[in-house]
């Protein structure tokens, strides 16, 4: 029931006046009422919206990269001290992050040796942990090699007790207090 609209002519071109097919129409209005429906759905019914698409994937990393525990130490010495465990992982910390600068066996290098008896800042367990968490600015540092980073974020507590008790394996003149 195609309807037949004026047929118009411009300059000797002739626009047919046939009305658009009905198929046509017929996919526009479902289209439409598709549409009205999607948005519907999408925002009362889906939970495909980005926030639970993001509280998702936090959950995903935080099963696979727990967030460091926390270790806290009642009077600033060391609780991992002489646990074996620690020992190992903070070896293992250690030759990652501080050898660089330090020494793969702490003799030393940019930074000084940590296993002599001589400790510029203090040779308890809290100076040390506190030198490593927030690190040595240049006008806290004393050899003037310039200052040491801080390890708060990269490591947290339990990791840099870790290193702290290798350290302590090395080094006796490291004191718990
Ligand atoms: C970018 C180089 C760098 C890195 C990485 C680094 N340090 Fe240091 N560290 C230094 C420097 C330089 C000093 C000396 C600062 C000064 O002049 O007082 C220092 C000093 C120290 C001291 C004090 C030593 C003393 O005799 O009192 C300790 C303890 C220490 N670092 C431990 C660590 C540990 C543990 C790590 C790894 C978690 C680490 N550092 C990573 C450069 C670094």
């Amino acid at each position: 029931m195609a309807q037949q609209h004026e047929e118009k002519e411009f300059d000797g071109i002739i626009q047919a006046g046939n009305d658009l097919p009905a198929w046509y129409k017929h996919i526009f209005v479902y289209m439409i009422v598709i549409g009205v429906g999607y948005a519907i759905y999408f925002h009362g019914f889906s939970n495909w919206g980005t926030e639970e698409y993001y509280a998702a994937q936090v959950a995903e990393h935080e099963e696979k990269f727990p967030p460091a525990k926390a270790v806290v130490s009642e009077d600033g010495s060391n609780p991992l001290r002489g646990d074996s465990v620690a020992i190992s992982e903070g070896e293992k910390n250690y030759k990652a992050v501080c050898a660089a600068c330090h020494g793969l066996n702490a003799e030393g290098v940019v930074g000084p040796s940590l296993v002599d008896k001589e400790w510029i800042h203090g040779n308890k367990d809290e100076i040390v942990y506190n030198l490593i968490m927030k690190g040595i600015g240049v006008e806290q540092a004393k050899l003037g090699r310039g200052p040491m980073p801080a390890h708060e974020n990269s490591l947290g507590s339990e990791k840099v007790y870790q290193v702290m008790a290798w350290l302590a394996s090395k080094n006796d003149t490291l004191q718990p207090k």
